[in-house]
């Protein structure tokens, strides 16, 4: 059951597809207490066993409570314990105990989640302004909460198959000798791999939409080469165009009056990477149409795929903020102070992502103007909703790959998420693992981290426990930052093991795609807690390191640097897999409790539940070439799986013969 309440003039983020009266908003909702007296405030008492769930992409737990977060789309590098706020915001949580409620609090501003922060019993949430709507959605389970919201939200996005192999990527390829070197470091090694990604060096200029007119010449030929290794390539777009005279999209966009704009109606200017840009006003429908049909100068080479980035929209410094610090300085420089204060130099690290340069610039939304810091939870959003409706009509039949790296709840329709700029540490790999279900929640189903981290330099044997991992996220890619040690594989002594572990991604893609069919088709989660699966278990609620992948699995990485394995609690007989190098694997089967299991470096350890099995493949160089038409089986005897399979191109999803059944 869900109720929508109104409480004084939200802004229209279109998060929610489905048409629900609203009841006109009141201090008591039946569940929690509102004030309006600063602002908004929704507050409930939590019993002590209660979990909270949700938040999307956010740090910490599953279970969020005992923290406070805060929904402001941050471009901050340093995913350290104590921050509040990451990329995205997804302000959906899902309070389970006694009574099961979900509440989505449809606000595109910042908004502060205090889940037993301030209080150790009381759930608040907060923001500035009382024009909201609240969805309060009552069910008998979490995930039939979940279930109910995902099917207000809309289907999530649906990639193309392809999307589903492994991508290399890295911030400092250059030319296509770059490209070429790395395709070969995977070919010549036999190990698959379907994309690599191109940062923004691709760019002239860092320019959106164009190409470094020197690297690459006659790039739709290069894109066919790359296309015979079985490789796609997948340029990012930033959120800023460059301005410069002469650049096309620049032009237009003054032109026609599609960017942000500041008080006085001139351009906002804000520096990222090309220097100074302007923003694409992706709020106004207009200029959203206009941006998104950009995307076909790529398309139109053969390009099938892209990443969103810079979208929170992340500003290295304003004009106004850098003119502002400059006079600080040269006020001490008159002076004749010789040692100006540190504090002051500070501030220089302070230009970045400046909340008053979100006061800034405005946009147009159906004629009128609107602050950005008011609706700025949404700019990655629709920016990435510019390109999907653009798809739609460039490619109409056609899936696309798209991820994008700020996001509200109702992107997921238009696209995944990577979660941004992680470090090659070992806490990240569990973050990681811990954010996958959050994610599922709100809608994100296409996702995945930075495996090997993109920070700091990675070791080999973080690569190896990362990349275990993410063998099972839809969203595999490794990628890391200009400056930090080399981290592709084939860079790293016994190239064999990392050849094993994505060939074990590779084997299991059939499985992988069809549980992310199902739970895209049927607004499920392709991971769920272990409490959702396992509700009587008092001890499955509070694990945090293991999830449920699908109807059939249960995964559990290693993540500690020197482990020889790890302990792993298992609600029910399990058979416990390890994929091993060269193909093959071991198994055993292990009874309901908790066990220790020695994982090796170059293992893929998998848990198959009791009664159940699932499809396993032989390897290939990329997932078009995959022979899917006689899958082993691995599980349980007499155990069967429905497996879903379609082209992995064209939309027609709900097809009868696209599932089929199979048996161990
Ligand atoms: C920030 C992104 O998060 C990162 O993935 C990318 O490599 C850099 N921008 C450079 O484009």
């Amino acid at each position: 059951m869900v109720r929508k309440y109104v409480y004084g003039e939200p802004f229209e983020t279109e998060a929610v597809v489905e048409k629900i009266k609203a009841e006109q908003g009141t201090e008591d909702t039946g569940f929690g207490r509102i004030s309006l007296k600063n602002g908004f405030t929704f507050s409930c008492q939590m019993a002590l066993d209660d979990i909270v769930y949700g938040l999307g992409e956010a740090n910490r737990g599953i279970n969020k409570r005992g923290y406070c977060y805060i929904s402001d789309c941050s471009d901050d590098p340093n995913h350290t314990e104590d921050k509040r706020s990451l990329y995205g915001a997804h302000n959906f949580i899902v309070i389970s105990g006694e009574k099961n409620v979900g509440l989505f609090f449809d606000y595109p501003a910042k908004i502060v989640f205090d889940i037993g922060y301030t209080r150790s019993d009381i759930l608040a949430v907060s923001c500035e302004e009382a024009d909201l709507y609240l969805y309060v959605i009552e069910g008998e389970s979490p995930l039939d909460i979940v279930k109910q919201f995902r099917k207000l939200t809309g289907r999530s996005y649906i990639p193309p198959k392809f999307a589903f192999g492994f991508g290399q990527s890295r911030w400092g390829y250059k030319t296509k000798e770059d490209y070429r070197k790395v395709a070969k470091g995977y070919r010549k090694n036999n190990i698959p791999m379907d994309m690599i990604y191109m940062d923004i060096d691709y760019m002239q200029d860092f320019k959106d939409f164009t190409l470094n007119e020197e690297n690459f010449d006659n790039f739709p030929e290069f894109v066919q080469e790359m296309r015979k290794e079985g490789i796609r390539l997948i340029p990012i777009i930033d959120a800023g165009v460059k301005v410069e005279e002469g650049y096309p999209v620049y032009e237009e966009g003054v032109e026609k009056g599609y960017f942000c704009k500041r008080e006085d109606g001139s351009e906002f200017v804000a520096a990222v990477w090309p220097g100074y840009t302007h923003f694409p006003d992706v709020l106004n429908k207009d200029a959203r149409k206009w941006f998104g049909g950009k995307y076909r100068f790529l398309i139109d080479q053969g390009i099938e795929g892209f990443w969103n980035d810079m979208n929170e929209p992340a500003i290295f410094y304003s004009q106004e903020g850098m003119e502002a610090l400059m006079e600080t300085l040269r006020g001490y420089v008159e002076k004749g102070v010789e040692a100006i204060p540190i504090w002051e130099l500070d501030k220089v690290q302070g230009l970045s992502n400046s909340p008053d340069d979100y006061k800034r610039f405005y946009h147009c939304v159906d004629g009128k103007k609107v602050r950005h810091d008011k609706v700025h939870n949404l700019y990655g959003c629709n920016m990435t909703r510019a390109a999907g409706e653009a798809f739609e009509e460039i490619v109409p039949d056609k899936r696309l790959l798209m991820f994008s790296r700020s996001s509200y709840i109702g992107m997921h329709r238009y696209g995944g998420i990577w979660t941004g700029d992680n470090k090659s540490w070992w806490s990240h790999i569990l973050l990681n693992l811990k954010m996958m279900p959050s994610l599922n929640m709100c809608g994100f189903l296409y996702t995945g981290a930075d495996l090997g981290g993109f920070g700091a330099d990675a070791t080999r044997d973080l690569v190896l426990r990362w990349m275990a991992l993410g063998v099972f996220t839809p969203l595999m890619r490794n990628h890391s930052a200009l400056g930090t040690r080399e981290q592709e594989v084939y860079q790293f002594e016994r190239v064999e093991d990392f050849r094993g572990i994505i060939e074990t991604r590779y084997r299991l893609v059939p499985y992988l795609y069809s549980e992310y069919m199902k739970a895209a088709l049927n607004d499920d989660m392709y991971f769920r807690p272990m409490a959702f699966v396992y509700p009587e278990d008092s001890f499955a609620a509070n694990v945090e390191d293991q999830v449920m992948l699908g109807d059939e699995a249960m995964i559990a990485p290693v993540y500690t640097q020197n482990a020889k394995g790890r302990y792993v609690y298992l609600p029910e007989r399990m058979l416990f897999v390890k994929f091993t190098g060269e193909g093959g694997y071991t198994q055993e089967v292990l009874e309901k409790g908790h066990h220790y299991v020695e994982v090796a470096l170059n293992e893929v350890p998998l848990f198959i539940r009791e009664g159940k099995c699932i499809p396993l493949v032989k390897p290939a160089r990329c997932v078009e070439e995959l022979d899917t038409s006689h899958p082993e089986m691995v599980g349980f005897e007499g155990a069967e799986y429905v497996l879903y399979e379609d082209d992995g191109v064209s939309k027609d999803y709900e097809k009868a013969e696209n599932y089929r059944k199979l048996k161990r």
